[in-house]
Formats: structure tokens, sequence, C-alpha cells
């Protein structure tokens, strides 16, 4: 028979305790002698705007990285990890905020990684590739994924790669489960899934650290929320007992709100970017569409559904089978992106990590290196040349660096989010397609980048835009072009479509 005071012993064996932890990079303080008590079984959400420490605090904990000083206790037990794979074995299992699945490996293989199944045959421990694909495929199917196991992960989209991170880290049975973002790159019905996974697992007792930018998140899923400031440790607040203007206050001292300024008439004789009969075989097909100078126009759909794919065949990042692409009335279908950029389209991909930035080079070269035929005509590259490219982006964006002289990778996530903007701002393009801009972002961020999208639009660049968050596609965008399916089914005007609607529009297509 189970007392309660037994039952209370066995959950106290999971709260995890930080006791004045603090990790110093350099000169920079990430995290400032943080304290607190997070209680076994629930969801505990950390907020704090772009650069507060909160990544940092998850791969303490994860031991990815060593704290300069404090001490952690897991059941009142130390537990000061000193490689990943202890937290691992101690049931301490995390999806980090940049992807780190295996290119070169299977699904299957990503998710039992470092345990894959075996049999003996011929008296011999050979891998149970049976077991291991039919373990894999019941895993995806759970969360709703219906994706071949044997697929290798390079072939994967960054939200498909994102729900294989959470599907291998369900996999593993774990005590406490830390998230860094992981429904930045999801979409909607993506988000519910791992919603009810969430929900499961409090159910049985795991505890959760769960990091969003996504105030909307929170009122859903959390139990707590812990804030965040520079590094310090500003208070947690029951989510029963608050709101978001309450926690906004606590992550920005006061709330800050941009409102858009009002819609410009844009000029729609003299397109800037024409689209006709686009099609790539197997990822869509009839996309065509005219894009102005000023107009800043939306993708709207769901995960899958061809958004990403449509901008990087524009931009010669991928062929094309059939269609005509003309820029500035020149027809440049198969032209390099190389040939595109210097042409004047601009493209900040959704992948950072991959394909937007230099992860060893300074934050100033990273800035710099989409535009050097604009900074050195002549080929002959200087910092004080580059210097003026650097500290206008830095201060639009108002990118957390430190030092520009850092390699970009030792910047917190939504700050290298701004370098990649940053980077194609600099070339100065007249058409910029935004995929996924505010990915990582905090609300305060998220609302420069939106001021910078609407500011340029007003002085005639014409902009595609791409967010998995409809509510940022109804709000950003002039108008709106629904593509479901690899097609375009239907053209939107945002100031008479409601959420509800656009989103049907994007699950199901146009009604018959
Ligand atoms: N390896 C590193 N070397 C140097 N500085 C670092 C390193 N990792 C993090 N920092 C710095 O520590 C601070 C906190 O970074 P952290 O990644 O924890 O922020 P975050 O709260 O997760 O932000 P975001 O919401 O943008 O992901 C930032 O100023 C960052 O530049
Ligand atoms: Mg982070």
């Amino acid at each position: 028979m189970t007392t309660v005071a037994a039952r209370l012993t066995d959950v106290s064996k999971d709260r995890l305790e930080f006791r004045a932890v603090s990790k110093r990079f350099g000169p920079t303080l990430a995290l400032d002698r943080f304290s607190h008590v997070f209680e076994p079984g629930r969801v505990h959400a950390l907020m704090g705007k772009n650069g507060s420490g909160k990544s940092t605090l998850i791969k303490i904990l994860a031991g990815a990285i060593a704290p300069t000083s404090g001490e952690i206790l897991i059941g009142g037990e130390d537990c000061r990890f000193q490689r990943p794979q202890d937290a691992f074995d101690a049931g301490v299992v995390t999806v980090h905020q940049e992807l780190s699945l295996i290119p070169g490996l299977t699904i299957g293989e990503n998710i039992f990684l470092g345990r894959l199944p075996h049999v003996r045959r011929f008296g011999l421990p050979m891998v149970d590739w049976i077991a291991l694909n039919d373990r894999a495929r019941d895993l995806l199917h759970e969360m709703g994924l219906d994706l071949d196991p044997r697929r290798e992960a390079s072939s994967l989209s960054v939200g498909q790669q994102q729900v294989v991170e959470i599907v291998k880290a369900m996999s593993t049975d774990p005590r406490i489960l830390l998230l860094d973002e992981p429904t930045s790159a999801l979409a909607t019905r993506e988000v519910k899934q791992l919603f009810g996974l969430i929900e499961r697992l409090k159910a049985r007792g795991v505890s959760m650290l769960y990091i969003t930018h996504r105030l909307s998140e929170l009122l859903e899923i959390a139990d707590t929320c812990t804030v965040l400031r520079d590094g310090a440790h500003v208070g947690t607040v029951e989510m029963a007992e608050t709101d978001h203007a309450g926690i906004v206050a606590m992550m920005f001292g006061a709330a800050a709100h941009a409102t858009r300024p009002s819609r410009r008439d844009i000029r729609r004789d003299t397109p800037v970017l024409q689209v006709a009969g686009l099609r790539r075989a197997g990822h869509f097909h009839d996309i065509s569409f005219d894009l102005h100078p000023g107009e800043v126009l939306g993708f709207a759909g769901l995960l899958g559904s061809g958004r990403t794919e449509i901008l990087r065949a524009i931009f010669g990042a991928d062929a094309a089978d059939a269609g005509s692409v003309r820029l500035h009335d020149r027809e440049v279908r198969g032209a390099s992106p190389r040939q595109m950029c210097q042409a004047g389209l601009g493209y900040t991909p959704e992948n950072r990590k991959e394909e937007g930035l230099v992860q060893i080079l300074p934050t100033a070269d990273n800035l710099c290196m989409a535009s050097h035929d604009r900074i050195a005509p002549h080929s002959i590259v200087t910092r004080a040349a580059e210097d003026p490219y650097v500290h206008r982006q830095i201060r639009d964006l108002s990118i957390k660096c430190g030092d520009p002289e850092n390699p970009v990778q030792s910047l917190s996530g939504g700050n290298q989010q701004k370098v990649v903007i940053g980077k194609w701002m600099n070339t100065e393009p007249s058409v910029l397609f935004f995929d996924e801009p505010s990915r990582g972002v905090d609300v305060q961020a998220k609302r420069q980048i939106f001021d910078i999208i609407w500011q340029k639009a007003a002085g005639g660049l014409a902009a595609v835009f791409i967010s998995t968050e409809l509510e940022e596609v109804l709000e950003v965008c002039d108008r709106i072009l629904v593509i479901h399916d690899g097609a375009i089914v239907a053209e939107v005007d945002p100031t008479k479509t409601t959420l509800t609607e656009l989103y049907r529009l994007c699950m199901e297509g146009p009604t018959q």
C-alpha cells in the first residue's frame, strides 16, 4: 500500500534545485547566481528576451557546458554532470535549440543512436533493423507523423527534423525533459500533437523545462513561468495567477509594443518580380504571382505545403522544371543564387545554422559576407570599410553580440537569427524573401524585425514573408497567398480575413 508520505518522498526524488548557479563566457555573465526549485511532474516555462541565459541554464543542466560556480541537485543529490552522457544516464534528456540530427543517418538510426536494438544471429550480436524501424515507426505514429523511418534525415524539412528530435527525446523515457524552443519550427497541428505528448509525460510524473518565445503557448501548456533577464532570475510565477502582460513586464521591465504603420498604397503597374507557371515536380506546380515595389506578400501554408521550396526555386537554390521568373523585367529562371543576389534578390533562409551563417566566423564577417561587391568594389576588404555596415545592422536590429569580432556561434539563438537578417539587409536588395524571420526571436525583437520590414517596404522593398504563425502573416502582410499541397489555392486580403478562416484555408485548401 502506498502511503501519502511514501508518495511524497517518491515525488521529491525528482525535485530539481539550482543553487546560485553562474556561468561566465569571458566578459559575459550569461547566468548570474540562478537559484530556484523546480517541482516534479510539472511543466516549467523559461522566458526571457534573446540572450537572457535560458539556453545556458538548460545546457548546464544537460551536462553540455560546465557552470562557473553553483550547485545543481536532483532529489537532493548533487548532479553536476561532466558530460551530456552523464545527464542522459540520469534521465535528463534535452531537445536543443539548434537541430542536431545526423544528416547521413536514417530517421530510425537517429532516434536510436547509441542504443540500437540488437539480436543474436549465428551467435553474433547484430543490429535488429526490423525492430528498430518498427519501434521508430510506432513512435512517429504516436506523434501523428507518417514518415518512413528508413528515410535519411537530410531529406527532411526543418519542421520534420524538429519533430524527429522530439520523438527521439520522448523515446528514452526521460525523468526530466528539457525542451529549448521545441515549437519554433512547428505548425499548429504538430504543436497540438506535441502538447498532447507533454500532457502524457506530465501525468507520468516527468518534469519539464520548456523554453519558448510564444506567449500563447504558456497559458496552454505551462504550470509555472520563470523569467530571466540578463542572466538574473527576475521571478517565477504560477501561470494560474498571471497573464501575458504580467510576463512581458517581467521580461522587459515595461511592455513594449509597436503598431503597424497604416497600410500604404502600393503601385501595382510595374511588378518587380513576376513568376509564371513555375513547377518543380513532386514539390509544387502552377505557381504564378506578381510582386510589386513596396509590397509585403505573405505565403501562408502548413509545414510541408511547399512555401520554402517555391522561394528556394525562385532564388535559384533549387532547379525548377518549368515556368518563368522575371526580375526587373528580365528572365532569370536558372540563374544561381549568387547571380540573383547581384540582380537584387535576397533570401533569409529558415535554417540559419546550415544556410544562413558561418558559425566559426565573427559576427562582423557574417554581416558583410553577402555584400562585398558593395563594401569593397575593388576587392580590398578592410574592417574600416566594413565597420559602418556592421554597426548599422547591430544598431537597427539591436543585435546583442558583445564584440562583433566574436564568432557568431557564441551568440544566443535569437541574436543569430538577427545576424542572418542583417546580412541580407546589407545587400540592399530590391526583393527580399523572409523565410521564418521571427523564428526564435523574443517578442520585442520580433517587433523590431517587423518594423524594419515595414520601413524598408515603405522605401520600396518588395518582400515575401513566411511564418508558421498565421497571426504574424495576417499582421505583417499586405496580401496573402495560401499554399496548399504545392499550389496557390487562394489569395486573401488580410484586412478582411480572420485567423480561423486563414487557418482553415491552409488546412483544407479552397472550398469546392
Ligand atoms: N559559447 C559561448 N561563448 C560566448 N558567449 C556565449 C556562449 N554561449 C552563450 N553566450 C552568451 O551568453 C548569453 C546568454 O545566451 P543564451 O544562449 O543562454 O541566451 P537565450 O536566453 O537562450 O537567448 P535566445 O532566446 O536568443 O535563444 C548571450 O549573451 C550569449 O551571447
Ligand atoms: Mg536560446
